[in-house]
């Protein structure tokens, strides 16, 4: 048997306050657990939504240290900024508050407390890199070094960018501390750490067999977790940021970041709830869900569980929806990079237009795998569906209605088959989206709702009212009446999608907004109801507008190609197995001609020794064509074929580029046989 319970806690990932919040967070947890959250009121169920600012941790601390403010500063800025974000896109937080308030602190440190005099924890002493100068231990971020994989003098003590390794501050050659600069020594610390390998066989009960429904990205990386083994790990750090461990002979140690931020969960429902918190996080007939982005599945799903756990007195997680990552035009987003559609600057741009990011974000939403956000595909979604299919319909109904009606529901006369196998049609989609809401498939939940628009605008389309009004006004009145109900439903289906547009619609349909239970009736507007004043629900996005944001883009990745040149000039190393994969050949140029219609390009034959080759290469601006006709060039002689301009280059020719950008092209210095190999 299902189990049945009386309320749902959402809870939702507290975003770090180290920068504003971006179009991956937005699809990846607040518009899912918005469109949850609505979706359960909007069906009357006693419902929270938590949200909050993750406040501790050294990525803050760095941020303040490279802008010479403190992090308090730092949080404050953040905190605001990501706050008005979410309100602005209509996300229904109960609370958002931060783990930097006064209750949070007690709660998460009486927390802790409560585990250490259960004797939850054990006490152990390692050796940890030490700066002597700066007289503090380093968190793994404030050394870096060479990394032992690829050499990259400018590896973390936790990652090495530039090969993608995870490392430990030891594995570093030549370590040094980004504080002082200083060379770290290696000194012994005391820290608590919780054994995860003590509650391994309860979480694997728990998770394992009882839990099979979670999704399958979720549900397998607790196997893959499970299996490997769960050691005990530190909930304590070296910091000067962060919440005091309340321990005696704890000075300078702070909560471990992973574990004070989830208790700001239940910080948060006591912030706003002081009295009744508890009934939301012990009663067995809550219902607790985490949505959170799959970097936090281990988090969420093991360490918190058995912090939960170990505690005794709270409820487990029942479902973790977690959702992959949302890319940006192909490249993973990065704050650090600048490589984000970015909440705030989104709405200075495309001011009133949140829905149609909440439903491109849904439409995309990095459910089961990793998904691509790009400006054109949110260009079509906005002008073929919500503009051409869910608009279109919307103000085809009202217009009509206005003008034929002036404003008032008709009264539907006689139903023809057609009329009926309509409204049966969209009978189904309740049943449909919730069956889809209730498993959290939230771009399919979306896309039923996006039919019910389909069925509508197919309704008007097949038969045209239109066409009608100067012979059988009856009939027009019954099938706009149809198309009137149809839109209320649509009101329903959509608020907890595009809550700002469904709040249009219902002041244009003149309606309070209905219940979800309402949800597929045929009698939602009275015949003779007046309607309020249409206008268009969404408007046509131009190319203008789209090429300017991927214009944007495309300017900052310019610009991190360009740092990444000057932090690391030369390129990561590859192995001589990879250098030999390379045929680099001279050749002798037969002819060079310009290529029509293409002002950088040349098109070269070349005797390759064996066969005349023909190739394409970019260094029109430098040469005249008559110039290279009799000399020898090296060229890549196993690139796959391209197209450019229409012609198939069979290679590429090598030039060297000096730091203007101008191109020279790479010749023997004595000459050679054609076909003889580089190496
Ligand atoms: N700040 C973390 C992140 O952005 C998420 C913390 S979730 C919580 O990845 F559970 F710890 F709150
Ligand atoms: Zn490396």
């Amino acid at each position: 048997m299902e189990k049945q319970f009386k309320r749902t806690l959402i809870t939702t990932a507290l975003p770090y306050a180290n920068g504003p919040v971006h179009i991956g967070h937005l699809a990846g947890v607040y518009v899912p657990a918005d469109i949850y959250a609505r979706y359960l009121r909007l069906k009357g169920e006693e419902v929270l939504m938590i949200g909050g600012s993750d406040e501790h941790g050294v990525p803050i601390t760095i941020r303040a240290k490279k802008e010479g403010v403190s992090p308090q500063d730092v949080v404050d800025r953040f905190h605001g900024i990501i706050k008005q974000s979410f309100e602005d896109f209509g996300i229904t937080f109960d609370i958002y508050s931060r783990t930097t308030s006064q209750t949070h602190k007690q709660v998460a440190s009486d927390f802790f407390r409560k585990l250490y005099d259960k004797g939850e924890f054990l006490e152990k002493t390692s050796e940890q890199y030490y700066d002597e100068e700066a007289k503090q231990f380093l968190a793994d971020r404030y050394i870096t070094g060479t990394c032992p994989h690829c050499k990259n003098e400018h590896a973390y003590g936790d990652q090495c960018e530039a090969c993608g390794t995870s490392l430990n501050p030891t594995d570093l050659i030549a370590p040094k501390s980004t504080i002082s600069g200083s060379v770290p020594v290696m000194k012994e610390t005391k820290h608590w750490y919780l054994p995860l390998d003590k509650h391994e066989p309860f979480l694997r009960k728990w998770i394992l067999e009882d839990h099979k429904e979670w999704k399958s990205n979720v549900y397998g990386q607790c196997k893959s977790w499970l299996d490997m083994g769960l050691q005990p790990r530190a909930v304590s750090r070296d910091l000067d940021w962060g919440i005091p461990v309340p321990v005696e002979g704890a000075e300078g140690k702070v909560l471990y970041v992973w574990f004070d931020a989830p208790i700001g969960y239940i910080s948060n429902t006591k912030e706003l709830l002081p009295d009744s918190w508890e009934t939301w996080w012990k009663d067995p007939e809550t219902k607790i869900l985490h949505f959170i982005g799959k970097d936090n599945i281990v988090f969420h799903c093991i360490v918190f569980p058995a912090m939960l756990k170990a505690e005794g007195s709270f409820c487990l997680p029942e479902n973790v929806p977690a959702n992959e990552f949302l890319n940006l035009e192909g490249d993973k987003i990065s704050t650090s990079r600048n490589w984000a559609v970015w909440l705030h600057e989104y709405l200075i741009d495309m001011p009133g237009k949140q829905d149609v990011l909440r439903y491109v974000l849904t439409a995309n939403a990095p459910e089961t795998k990793d998904n691509d956000f790009t400006w054109k595909d949110f260009q079509a979604r906005n002008n073929n569906e919500l503009v051409a299919i869910l608009g279109n319909f919307i103000n085809r109904a009202l217009v009509l209605t206005e003008k034929y009606f002036e404003g008032k529901v008709p009264v539907a006369g006689e139903l023809t088959d057609y009329d009926l196998a309509t409204l049966k049609d969209f009978a189904n989609v309740k049943a449909d989206v919730e069956r889809l809401l209730d498993t959290f498939h939230f771009r399919d939940a979306q896309k039923e709702a996006m039919n019910l628009a389909r069925i509508g605008n197919k309704y008007l389309a097949d038969t045209e009212p239109w066409k009608l009004a100067k012979t059988d006004m009856e009939r027009v009145g019954t099938i706009l009446n149809i198309s009137l109900q149809i839109a209320a439903n649509l009101a329903i289906a959509f608020e907890p999608f595009l809550p700002f547009s469904m709040d249009k619609l219902n002041k244009m349909l003149n309606v309070e907004p209905l219940g979800w239970d309402r949800l597929g009736a045929t009698d939602l507007l009275s015949a003779g109801h007046q309607l309020g004043k249409s206008a268009l629900l969404f408007e046509k996005i131009e190319d203008s507008v789209i090429e300017a944001q991927v214009q944007r883009l495309f300017d900052t990745k310019k610009a991190n190609e360009e740092a990444d040149y000057k932090a690391n000039p030369i390129r990561t190393n590859i192995e001589f197995d990879d250098f030999t994969k390379l045929d680099i050949r001279v050749g002798t140029v037969l002819e060079c001609t310009k290529v029509p219609k293409a002002d950088k390009l040349l098109q070269f034959k070349i005797d390759d020794g064996l066969e005349t080759r023909t190739i394409v290469s970019g260094i029109a601006k430098f040469y005249n064509p008559e110039e290279l006709v009799g000399k020898q060039v090296c060229f890549v002689a196993n690139l796959a074929p391209r197209k450019l301009k229409g012609i198939v280059s069979e290679g590429m020719i090598l030039s060297a580029e000096n730091n203007d950008g101008t191109l020279a092209v790479i010749s023997p210095n004595k000459n050679v046989k054609p076909g003889s190999e580089v190496k």
